[in-house]
């Protein structure tokens, strides 16, 4: 095995956004899914479960759902990655027994399932030529991405997935310092500077130029944001400010309600 390739492989990746209308045929999509598959799975009760989806005008109305995202409608395939119990469920009603969902903790461990699932899809795809990008938006209207998918009870969508041929290598998005994000036997939480430099590099890759991220919060004088500078100067709009505003706002607040609608109570 070369261990060089595979590293090289998994620091080069990149979100796809622009496809080729070639389409992927039925082989490259198990090959992908398989490798998701042979994942870690916690217990190895194998929760993860991918819904694969060609049709054109099915691709096209998870687009609307997830937010119009152009390249939902572009790429030839989407996949739904899911938490799914619902297949336990089935095992264990045939020896008689009655799974508990009562608790987060059994919500968690199937999203965690099917999260390594998928990204161990990301790494297969990115291998075999193909270009990914995961679409968290299949959560904005998780009822109508349900009913769509005919997902069964204790069956929830945690991401989607784009996947096709790049039109063109997009670029490589910089990370935080690895010195940020590992600690060495405590938590140091002195990351002050790493955080500004990160900053102002994604500043200067000029990512976020024309890509601001609205502030309706601050704009209404919202007590908790009353410090924030929504007029900042366009260079000095990096990292810290865009990913602020993105967290300042709430978002998909109704999830809790449709996760246990799906049989996951959550306590
Ligand atoms: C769970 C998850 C959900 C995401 N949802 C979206 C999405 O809805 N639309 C999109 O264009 N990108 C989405 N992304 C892609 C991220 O924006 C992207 O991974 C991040 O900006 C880093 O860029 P890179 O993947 O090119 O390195 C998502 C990524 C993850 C992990």
């Amino acid at each position: 095995m070369n261990s060089t390739a595979i590293l090289d492989l998994l620091h080069s990746h990149r979100s796809i956004r622009k496809y080729k209308p070639d389409l992927v045929d039925d082989e490259t999509i198990r090959r992908v899914v398989a490798a998701g598959q042979s994942a870690a799975t916690s217990s190895n009760l194998q929760m993860g479960t991918a819904v694969v989806v060609r049709n054109r005008d099915r691709r096209w109305e998870l687009a609307r759902l997830c937010g119009d995202q152009e390249h939902i409608r572009e790429a030839p395939v989407f996949i739904a990655w899911c938490a799914d119990r619902s297949r336990l469920d089935r095992a264990s009603l045939s020896r008689g027994y009655e799974q508990n969902t009562e608790y987060l903790e059994s919500f968690l461990v199937a999203a965690v399932d099917a999260a390594i699932m998928m990204q161990s899809a990301v790494t297969a795809a990115e291998a075999l030529g193909l270009g990914t990008c995961y679409i968290g938006a299949i959560r904005n209207d998780p009822v109508a991405v349900i009913e769509l998918l005919e997902l069964p009870q204790r069956v929830f969508p945690i991401a989607g997935m784009t996947l096709g041929y790049p039109r063109h290598p997009s670029r490589v998005k910089p990370r935080l310092d690895l010195d940020a994000v590992l600690h060495w036997e405590r938590y140091d939480p002195a990351d002050h500077e790493l955080l500004e430099q990160y900053d102002r590099v994604m500043a200067d890759t000029g990512i976020y130029r024309g890509r601001e991220q609205p502030l309706r919060s601050v704009a209404q004088g919202n007590d908790r944001n009353r410090d924030a500078d929504a007029s900042i100067a366009t260079d000095l709009y990096g990292w810290i400010e865009h990913s602020a505003r993105r967290i300042a706002e709430p978002k998909r607040t109704r999830l809790s309600e449709v996760i246990r609608r799906q049989g996951f109570d959550l306590k």
